[in-house]
């Protein structure tokens, strides 16, 4: 079959990895046929990649059968919408949108017009094998039900320089939000892939605690699902070294995911069995310790491209499907409303009003960012990075 003809729009950090990734043949069946950015934003031309300023133009070149969008998340609705009707394979860099709002009107835009497209997001952390062992410990019964979830992610670490180079990151306004927006969607749709989606979420945030920022970079969440389950996400991106530690509490033991192991910590009898059987007020279930070592990271941003490539041209099922983008960001709304509104918020979050009042903290704001002028990091700089 025919290579997929690959529009990038947005040069910046990332789609600028992601070319490179491309050109260096890292993933096949796509030819990268046009780029799109503002005009100090685009790279040396090269032959047999047309190059375009204007969005819409190269939506309806005709030089692109799919498009990949690496602006900045605000601009994700627009763009992805207009590429979804004009019949595109689209690929979404995560977040999908900065509010459930604009999540809702991909979906729908999708589902108007996208049949039979492929409609994929850059959720690369799906193809961790450390995330995908423990799916299948959980889907598979293995572990028992699980009863409670940590995680502390706050391995994030991100420097003033950072949040200075991108004129539009950690703004009301510009971003919609920080960390949550940011750094944890990857983690926040582990989450939901993981263990499901809460019924009830409380969000205590810091804003600007270790950043001149005025969104948040410190966050402490609490999901509570409909079956009992309590859980809790730490996170931050002014904390070094931080931790990346996973903590699954389960009827068959305890798995943690750190530090490249799985460690699960097995109840010889489930606990709950255990529980109604013991005859004894104090003993607890025997349990051995197995480590499950996992060697790598997966593929991750060059295995989402390559699923979606394969999903174009042979039909295969998506690791991660942008419907299902919605839902991360739906957890981070959720925290985000209710710090500020200082109580716990039922889901679904009300999109259309949520929508309202982050135009009114945009709107309404008079913080100034400190800005530089950065030259766009390489794909070694993401590689560098904790995780990408
Ligand atoms: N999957 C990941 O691991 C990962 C990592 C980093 C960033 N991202 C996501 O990628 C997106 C971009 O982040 P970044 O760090 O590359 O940002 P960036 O600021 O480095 O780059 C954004 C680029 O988009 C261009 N741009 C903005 N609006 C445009 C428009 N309407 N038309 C054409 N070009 C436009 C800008 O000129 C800039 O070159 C964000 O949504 C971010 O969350 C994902």
């Amino acid at each position: 079959m025919e290579n997929v003809r690959l529009g990038i729009v947005g040069l910046g950090n990332m789609g600028r990895a992601h070319r490179q990734n491309i050109l260096d043949g890292k993933v096949s069946g796509i030819d990268l046929t046009a780029v799109c950015d503002i005009p100090k934003g685009l790279p040396e031309p090269r032959e047999g990649e047309a190059q375009f300023t204007d969005v819409g133009e190269m939506i309806g070149s005709g030089e692109i059968d799919a498009i990949h969008v690496c602006t900045p998340h605000p601009s994700h609705r627009e763009i992805g919408v207009a590429a979804l009707r004009a019949g595109l394979h689209v690929l979404m860099e995560k977040p999908l949108a900065v509010h459930t709002a604009d999540c809702q009107a991909l979906i729908d835009a999708y589902e108007e017009h996208g049949r039979g497209k492929v409609f994929a997001a850059m959720f690369n952390q799906r193809t961790d094998p450390h995330y995908k062992t423990l799916k299948r410990l959980i889907d598979t019964g293995e572990i028992g039900a699980v009863r409670r979830v940590h995680w502390s992610v706050t391995d994030w670490f991100r420097t003033e320089y950072y949040y200075a180079m991108g004129g539009w990151r950690a703004t009301w306004k510009g971003e919609g939000g920080g960390v949550l927006l940011n750094q944890c969607p990857h983690n926040l749709d582990l989450f939901q892939w993981l263990f499901g989606m809460p019924g009830q979420v409380t969000g205590f945030l810091n804003f600007g605690r270790y950043h001149q920022i005025e969104v948040e970079d410190d966050a402490t969440l609490y999901f509570k699902y409909p079956d009992g389950k309590n859980a809790t996400f730490i996170t931050s991106t002014g904390e070094a070294p931080g931790v990346n530690r996973l903590e699954v509490v389960a009827d068959r033991g305890l798995v943690t995911v750190e530090d490249g192991l799985i460690r699960w910590t097995r109840n010889e009898t489930a606990s709950s069995e255990f529980s109604e059987t013991s005859r004894s007020g104090f003993s607890k279930p025997d349990t051995w310790g197995v480590e499950i070592p996992i060697e790598g990271r997966g593929g991750q941003h060059n295995e989402i491209l390559q699923n979606f490539a394969d999903a174009i041209r042979d039909g295969a099922e998506l690791i991660s499907p942008a419907v299902e983008g919605i839902h991360s960001v739906m957890l981070a709304n959720a925290s985000l409303l209710s710090a500020w509104e200082g109580e716990t918020v039922d889901l679904p979050i009300d999109a259309e009003r949520y929508a309202a009042i982050l135009k009114e903290k945009g709107d309404s704001s008079t913080f100034k960012k400190k800005e530089i002028e950065a030259g766009p990091a390489t794909a070694d700089d993401f590689a560098r990075s904790n995780k990408t």
